[in-house]
């Protein structure tokens, strides 16, 4: 997978504050009644729902550090390892998309709360919505579709100078509405909403909202650098894991009734298949012994792949080159941040977005899968960030204007060639797998480019440094593509509730295993799916306590 370099800003990363350590309250001996392995979004939202029983001890195992730590150790995280996962090394843009996708979930799991309806109570059961001072031409934000949730969402307080010709621009020529994208809609043109403190400008983690809930509680009890190196089993009852302390290098054992992996959709099908639940062949070729075959696991990998174009663009554009080039302008921001958290410093990068469908006749001859999805679905997704995407143009202010296919027809699979749990797995990502997927990003790469060619966008991105104005052909644009192609970094689906998983998240075949958050997704939403990850955990605590007789208070 290449890495997407759209690094948040700088001090919302590192602005994460210290907090007291729990005291350890583990009962020694008896199992956990939970035993959580991945503290994302979703494995926090699962534990800190599942601890509000007082009788129950839930422990959450966690491979990355406390993030708590400030700076973060930057390499470790890079791709969300540690307390908070993906929360806390995102680009904070909180959405939810088209409704239809949730309606599609509930008939592929049979289960029905992940309908719309029922994901919507889930959303703003997880959220609530904090208003901030904001340019008075955003928006207006829905504040019906937030709840009284732990996570804090709030507006952006700062517009980049591009941001309003943008969504201006993408409105008139791709007829869009401009929508929340919290309120069920998955068409339209936004500067969407941020997954930040609006009191302080600082980052709303999964491990700052709920994480710090449930580290108040006795019942609960988070082990960080612990590594999960296998899943036990007696029989095929789940019921243990061993990690990796890697602070000291030993290896722990705890036993738990049951096991729930979060662990992202890369880490849990690892997990899984290192543990001996996977495709039987696929583990037999490595050595590892076969507890319970299972093909779904690993297969159905879903990601939103983009293609970027870079432009040198102006002084006026507020760009990470200006806050690491340019004195002047690092001082400003820097001053703006500490007067009221104000500033380049107190967004994202790559807020602003548009999603929308591409004409039928783009796929004339390419079947029927992108023409026949249902009509709130975008096929395309239009954003720009200011970060350096390619390193050749590190002496350059740039942005970079990029677009994804938002629902492709290519799924990809994680498989294994190695039984040693800290080598990588190895990831088929499935970017432009089929004749219509590249038909529709090459459709949208040309569209795109040539919006910036507008009398409305040139003005910021006056000289095309990629693909480069000599890239002309059809095959000079294929090739473009494919080397200014990156993942979102927003697997899902790849050990599927209602495939891999029964109605209740339990893996298929072996008792006391549960799999949630983006993994167990049948399939891939609309737009950037950290509200759904928190979402589905909490639909998982849910069923999972209403399954097993756990009291949420
Ligand atoms: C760079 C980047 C930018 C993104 N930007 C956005 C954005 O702007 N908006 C948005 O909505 N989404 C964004 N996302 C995606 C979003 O963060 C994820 O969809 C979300 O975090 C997934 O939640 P999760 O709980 O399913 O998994 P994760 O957040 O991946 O959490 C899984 C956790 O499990 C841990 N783990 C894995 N294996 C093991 C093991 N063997 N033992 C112990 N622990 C383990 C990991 O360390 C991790 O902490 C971005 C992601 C990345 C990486
Ligand atoms: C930001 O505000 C939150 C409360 O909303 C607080 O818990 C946190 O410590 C603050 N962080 C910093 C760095 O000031
Ligand atoms: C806001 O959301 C609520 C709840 O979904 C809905 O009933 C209402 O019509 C929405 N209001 C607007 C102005 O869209
Ligand atoms: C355990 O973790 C440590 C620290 O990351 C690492 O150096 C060591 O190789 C690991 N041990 C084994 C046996 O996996
Ligand atoms: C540096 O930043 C200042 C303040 O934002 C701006 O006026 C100036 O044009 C910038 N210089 C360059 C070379 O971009
Ligand atoms: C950027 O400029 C510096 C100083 O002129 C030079 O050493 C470096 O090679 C340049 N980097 C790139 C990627 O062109
Ligand atoms: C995984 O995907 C790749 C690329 O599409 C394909 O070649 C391979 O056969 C798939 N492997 C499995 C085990 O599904
Ligand atoms: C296994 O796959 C990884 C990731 O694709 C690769 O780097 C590595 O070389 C492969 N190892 C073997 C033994 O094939
Ligand atoms: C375009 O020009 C660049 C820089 O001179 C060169 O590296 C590239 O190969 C050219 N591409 C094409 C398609 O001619």
């Amino acid at each position: 997978m290449i890495h997407c370099r759209s690094l948040p800003r700088g001090l919302l990363l590192l602005a994460i504050s210290a907090i007291a350590w729990p005291a350890s309250a583990a009962p020694q001996n008896r199992p956990a009644d939970y035993l959580i392995v991945g503290g994302g979004p979703s494995g926090l939202v699962v534990a800190e729902q599942l601890s509000r029983d007082p009788r129950k001890h839930v422990v959450l195992l966690e491979a990355g550090p406390d993030s708590s730590l400030d700076p973060l150790p930057a390499p470790e995280v890079w791709q969300g390892r540690a307390l908070g996962g993906g929360s806390v090394v995102n680009g904070m843009g909180y959405c939810r998309g088209a409704q239809s996708v949730f309606d599609e979930w509930a008939l592929l799991s049979g289960n029905e709360g992940l309908s719309w309806e029922s994901m919507f109570d889930a959303f703003k059961a997880t959220t609530h919505f904090q208003e901030d001072v904001h340019p008075a031409d955003q928006v207006a934000i829905n504040q019906s579709s937030f709840g009284d949730g732990p996570l804090e969402i709030t507006t952006q307080r700062f517009q980049l100078a591009l941001d309003r010709p943008f969504v201006d621009k993408l409105s008139s020529s791709l007829d869009l509405t401009e929508i929340d994208f919290v309120s069920g809609y998955g068409i339209g043109v936004t500067e969407q909403v941020d997954a930040i403190r609006a009191g302080n400008r600082t980052r709303s983690s999964a491990w700052t909202s709920f994480g710090w809930l449930a580290a108040n509680r006795p019942n609960f009890e988070v082990r960080h650098n612990a590594w999960a190196s296998k899943i036990e089993f007696t029989g095929k009852k789940a019921d243990g894991v061993t990690y990796n302390d890697t602070l000291t290098g030993s290896f722990n054992t705890i036993r738990a009734r049951e096991i729930v992996v979060a662990a992202g959709a890369i880490g849990s099908p690892h997990l899984l298949m290192l543990s001996g639940v996977g495709p039987a062949d696929q583990l037999e070729a490595v050595g590892i012994q076969v507890v319970q075959d299972s093909p779904q696991v690993g297969q159905n990998l879903l990601d939103h792949h983009y293609v970027q174009l870079v432009y040198e663009t102006i002084p006026e554009m507020g760009t990470t080159w200006q806050l690491e080039h340019n004195e002047t302008a690092a001082q400003e921001a820097e001053a703006e941040y500490a007067a009221n958290g104000g500033g380049l410093k107190g967004i994202p990068d790559g807020n602003v977005f548009a999603a929308f469908r591409i004409p039928d006749s783009v796929f004339d001859g390419l079947g029927d899968y992108h023409v026949s999805l249902p009509e709130d679905r975008p096929h395309i997704l239009h954003a720009y960030t200011t970060a350096p995407f390619r390193t050749e143009f590190a002496n350059y202010s740039t942005i970079s204007p990029f677009t994804a296919l938002v629902q492709p027809e290519g799924a990809g699979n994680i498989t294994i060639n190695s039984s040693d749990y800290r080598d990588m797995p190895v990831i088929n990502s499935a970017s432009w797998a089929t004749p219509a997927d590249r038909a529709a990003i090459t459709y949208a790469y040309k569209e795109y480019r040539s919006l910036f060619t507008s009398p409305e966008l040139s003005p910021y991105a006056p000289v095309e440094l990629f693909p480069g104005a000599n890239v002309t052909t059809d095959d000079e644009i294929w090739d473009a593509i494919q080397r200014g192609s990156g993942s979102f970094h927003h697997p899902m689906g790849s050990v599927a509730i209602g495939s891999a998983l029964d109605p209740n998240w339990r893996v298929h075949g072996v008792a006391g295993l549960r799999v949630v958050g983006t993994p167990a997704a049948p399939n891939l939403v609309t737009c950037h799916p950290q509200g759904t990850a928190y979402a589905l955990g909490y639909r998982a605590a849910m069923d999972i306590a209403a399954a097993d007789g756990v009291h949420i208070l």
